[in-house]
């Protein structure tokens, strides 16, 4: 076949507290060819995650991304030409590929651990929701939401970053379950669409309101789940003194860390202590075997109408960088994706 030209971003120099498109270098060079036991994959939907961030740092070892290295990401593509058993030119595929019109990939690990491998995506799931609420995004709101908050009827269920990829789907699984959900976001307009378009009972703008005093108007008998994408200390304490008993906190997300900007502050443990308050952990990653329960689900409530997968989509290659930024200047509503 005549090869053409691959258009990629590769990594001009490692992020500092802030990101932005001088951190990237768009380069164009040959259309490169598989090799036996690899594959050429024309990408069709990059995802933009907070955590993609770690791997342009050099404490991510043997995961970071080298300068001049192309940008990583996970990614859902075709394949164009195939020299590994068992894929063919047209399957669908995701996996850790990057910001670029094709790439080249083999079935090996290309994460320690493992965390995206080279996986045919069922004809059934189409590639943009196999990146997003059908993939990580989804599993992560999943687990949270129904290991650990399992959220019931009549309950009061608080997401932050309730705008976001993981938030917007973890409120709407709990409004499933019947609880009452009350979103944190920042920005006032993000905060008037959940309700408006995601059916949430309220909402919160974190960057204008006092949460603390907006919680005992929107939560006056306390709040029975806290599932937090933020990871801010304030935000933490106002919630924890307003849990009812056996409240339980899913700690999901913590996007500001990522870029170096850990903050300190009391945590009311004496609170949680006395209230028997659960606290605990979810990591999608090391959940692999779960996906196609998750993903069943899912799909199940999107076909029922019940869940909403929102998907905030920019379009071409040349906007990466910008849709990236997105994430963490919070102005994404539902998860951020970038249509090739
Ligand atoms: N545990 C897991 O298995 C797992 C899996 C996937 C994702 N995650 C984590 O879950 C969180 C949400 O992921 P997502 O992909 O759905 O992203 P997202 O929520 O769509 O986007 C990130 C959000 O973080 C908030 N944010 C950005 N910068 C911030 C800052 N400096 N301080 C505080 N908040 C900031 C913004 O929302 P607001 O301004 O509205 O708060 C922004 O919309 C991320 O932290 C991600 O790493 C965890």
């Amino acid at each position: 076949m005549s090869r053409g030209i691959n258009r990629r971003w590769v990594l001009a120099n490692r992020p500092s507290r802030s990101i932005n498109r001088e951190n990237f270098r768009w380069e164009e060079s040959p259309m490169p060819s598989p090799a036996e036991g690899q594959v050429l994959v024309k990408n069709l939907w990059l995802s933009l995650d907070p955590t993609q961030i770690l791997f342009t740092f050099e404490e991510a070892g043997e995961n970071c991304i080298p300068l001049g290295g192309v940008m990583k990401c996970i990614a859902s593509g075709q394949i164009v030409e195939s020299r590994l058993p068992g894929l063919f030119p047209g399957d669908v595929v995701q996996g850790w590929f990057g910001w670029e019109d094709y790439t080249v990939i083999d079935d090996r690990p290309q994460l320690t651990p493992n965390l995206f491998p080279l996986t045919k995506i069922p004809t059934e799931v189409a590639p943009e929701l196999a990146v997003g609420t059908l993939g990580l995004t989804g599993m992560a709101a999943y687990l949270g939401t129904m290991d650990i908050a399992k959220p019931r009827p009549g309950e009061t269920f608080v997401v932050s970053s309730a705008a976001g990829g993981v938030g917007s789907v973890a409120g709407q699984i709990a409004k499933i379950h019947g609880s009452r959900v009350i979103g944190i976001a920042g920005g006032k307009e993000r905060c008037a669409r959940l309700v408006r378009e995601l059916d949430f009972d309220g909402a919160i703008d974190r960057r204008t309101e006092d949460i603390g005093a907006r919680l005992d108007q929107l939560c006056p008998d306390g709040v029975d789940v806290f599932f937090d994408n933020n990871a801010l200390p304030a935000m933490m304490s106002a919630i924890l003194v307003r849990m009812r008993p056996l409240g339980r906190v899913v700690l999901c997300g913590a996007s500001q860390y990522y870029l170096g900007e850990q903050s300190t502050g009391g945590l009311d443990y004496i609170s949680m202590i006395m209230k028997r308050i659960r606290m605990e952990g979810v990591y999608a990653n090391d959940s692999g075997d779960r996906l196609p329960e998750a993903r069943k689900a899912l799909a199940r409530w999107i076909k029922e109408g019940k869940l909403n997968p929102v998907e905030d989509v920019m379009v071409g290659l040349e906007n990466a960088p910008e849709a990236l930024q997105r994430v963490f200047a919070g102005a994404n509503f539902g998860k951020q994706l970038l249509r090739m």
